[in-house]
């Protein structure tokens, strides 16, 4: 097993630092002058006016993440959990595409919802790392995100080529739905989509998110806000943190938090703020209703960014499109829970209670 992780001391740091290459194979041959998917030619999706994503986990995240580009194109689309499917029984018919997102291809609550949605008549697609997994035989067509094998319990570079992936494919669907017109600043996504493996190995090398760990290692709540794309990159942030930590973490809507969540909110709790560049004076004024009851702010933004400079502590992400910016902020995310759960330590690649692939309902 020692040999499998190479110089790394763990398989999650390993596959953290795969993610310049594994997003490379998630773009690679997808991207010209346009959005150019082998499984999906235009038309494909020719007839479908309304979009529904499920998933379990990260890969949840992963859905959220993706169903942004559609409902921000104007194309009805949402993400829902896998395992509410059937009780929140969300209208399908031949004009609904289902798209299940998981890793694996195996998890059993996907594999469920996926099939309800087949019975119901939808049109199926699995987003997926797995060939020749359930998932990919029992939808019509299926979308590999070539990630390469993940070992960690932890989903960390399978989030990414899930999210980036699904970005894609958000974009094909919206130029077939809304009969020709494309995603809004495409070429800006595009570039953004073939700078990021470079922006990653950056981020990479320069992360302070081992010092930022150190920092706050004694803090009793650890919370995570952001706005749009930032959202489920909060969420994300925050799972991966208490899976591999056994710390409370909690994930929320930026916007929420004085809705509720701020009356935990003390100097014992650092509050993690992702800002993608889609409304970020908001997101920093929520950031600061935090700031003012004590709580250390710790701003995920490029260097020039307004909230690096009120922020008690800055992890620092590449400039990009607004729809990229959140997988930058996750991968500074990753190795900040990563670093946490060393410092604790956890037998990061084997939480306890986890399990890599969950193939019961
Ligand atoms: C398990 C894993 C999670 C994963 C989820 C969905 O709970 O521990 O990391 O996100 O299953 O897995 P899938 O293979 O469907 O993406």
């Amino acid at each position: 097993e020692q040999a499998g992780k190479g110089e790394y001391d763990h398989f999650m740091l390993k596959e953290i630092y795969e993610q310049p290459t594994s997003l490379a194979q998630a773009v690679e041959g997808r991207i010209d002058d346009g959005i150019d998917l082998e499984e999906f030619p235009p038309g494909a999706f020719e007839g479908i006016d309304r979009v529904q994503f499920v998933a379990c986990g990260t890969s949840y995240h992963a859905a959220m993440y993706g169903a942004l580009s559609l409902t921000q194109a104007g194309v009805d689309a949402r993400a829902l959990l896998a395992n509410e499917y059937g009780a929140s029984s969300p209208p399908v018919d031949d004009r609904t595409l289902v798209v299940a997102v998981t890793q694996s291809g195996e998890t059993a609550d996907t594999l469920s919802a996926l099939r309800r949605a087949v019975r119901k008549g939808a049109r199926t697609v699995t987003v997926t790392n797995v060939v020749g997994s359930t998932a990919a035989r029992e939808a019509d067509d299926s979308l590999l995100i070539r990630a390469g094998p993940e070992i960690g319990v932890a989903a960390t570079k399978t989030f990414s080529s899930q999210a980036v992936a699904l970005t894609l494919l958000a974009g094909r669907i919206v130029e077939d739905a809304l009969a020709g017109d494309g995603l809004s600043d495409l070429d800006s996504l595009l570039a953004a989509a073939d700078r990021l493996p470079g922006d990653i190995e950056r981020l990479l090398t320069e992360s302070d998110a081992a010092e930022i760990a150190r920092r706050y290692r004694d803090s009793r709540s650890y919370f995570f806000l952001g706005r749009g794309q930032g959202y489920p990159v909060a969420l994300e942030g925050a799972l991966k943190f208490k899976e591999i930590t056994y710390e409370h973490a909690e994930g929320f809507a930026s916007g929420e938090l004085k809705h509720g969540p701020l009356a935990l909110v003390t100097e014992e709790t650092p509050v993690f703020t992702v800002f993608t560049g889609i409304e970020d004076d908001r997101t920093l004024a929520n950031a600061e209703e935090a700031a003012t009851r004590g709580a250390p702010v710790i701003a995920i933004c490029p260097a020039d960014h307004p909230a690096a400079d009120v922020a008690d502590a800055h992890l620092e992400i590449p400039e990009t499109d607004p729809r990229l910016a959140g997988l930058l902020a996750n991968v500074q995310l990753q190795l900040l829970s990563y670093h946490a759960a060393e410092l604790l330590d956890r037998p990061i690649d084997k939480p306890r209670n986890l399990a890599k692939s969950v193939t019961v309902e």
